[in-house]
């Protein structure tokens, strides 16, 4: 079967720096949870931007869903069907509420305001997050904007999750209810974790990074 996501040889550098994208090749097989593994700096949060077009790689081949992926055009496309749930929640949350910041990718994918509300409560009841929906996201704490990052991802209906150290600063019962969470998700999923246990008991692989590329 071929993979749902597959890199091939790609490579990035941050404009005037050096390279940190050095030929990365790997496959991600519909259903699994890959984790990926890599000291501070790897490039393990630019290889997830690039995933999702944020980063545009310098050569290489991206190619999901059975079709290559390059242009501007075709990332909005891809964006629909893979969501990435950055490390700093801050730049996941910008509006006022917790339920509009739900309700935005819905709207943005042309959903009415009713059918939004309505993905923003089967959400937040599926991650048992229903008691903040009203409240105010930035006043959240840090596990709390977690979730709530990950519920604004899930309300894009993505195949796929990119999900970059998700247990950061999480307290322990907030890791214990993510990796229920995560679990229980039908996603195919790609998770950059430090985190031994929350890998052990999680992800069905992992892969990981070293001098710019995907040394396993
Ligand atoms: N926006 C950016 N602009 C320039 N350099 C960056 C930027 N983001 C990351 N880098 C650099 O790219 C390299 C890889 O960073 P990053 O992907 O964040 O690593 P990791 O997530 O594995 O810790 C590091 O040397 C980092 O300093
Ligand atoms: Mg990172």
């Amino acid at each position: 079967m071929s993979p749902l996501f597959e890199l091939r040889d790609v490579h990035f550098g941050y404009y005037g720096q050096p390279s940190c994208l050095n030929g990365v090749s790997f496959c991600l097989q519909t259903g699994e949870r890959l984790g990926l593994v890599g000291a501070n700096g790897a490039g393990k949060s630019t290889l997830l931007h690039l995933m999702v077009g944020l980063n545009k790689a310098t050569s290489g081949s991206i190619v999901a869903f059975g079709r290559e992926f390059q242009t501007e055009e075709d990332f909005k496309l891809l964006r629909r069907r893979i969501g990435l749930v950055f490390q700093d929640a801050d730049d996941q949350l910008f509006c006022p509420t917790v339920a509009e910041d739900i309700a935005f990718g819905p709207l943005n994918l042309g959903y009415g305001k009713a059918d939004a509300m309505k993905i923003v409560d089967e959400i937040l009841d599926v991650l048992k997050l229903t008691a903040l929906r009203d409240r105010v996201t930035h006043k959240l704490s840090g596990g709390q904007k977690r979730l709530v990052s990950l519920a604004t991802v899930l309300a894009m209906r993505p195949e796929i999750l990119l999900l970059d150290e998700p247990t950061n600063d999480l307290d322990e019962d907030t890791r214990e209810r993510l990796i229920e969470i995560l679990i229980g998700l039908p996603q195919t999923m790609l998770l950059v974790s430090h985190d031994r246990a929350f890998r052990e008991a999680v992800t069905t692989r992992v892969i990981s990074m070293k001098d710019g590329i995907v040394v396993s």
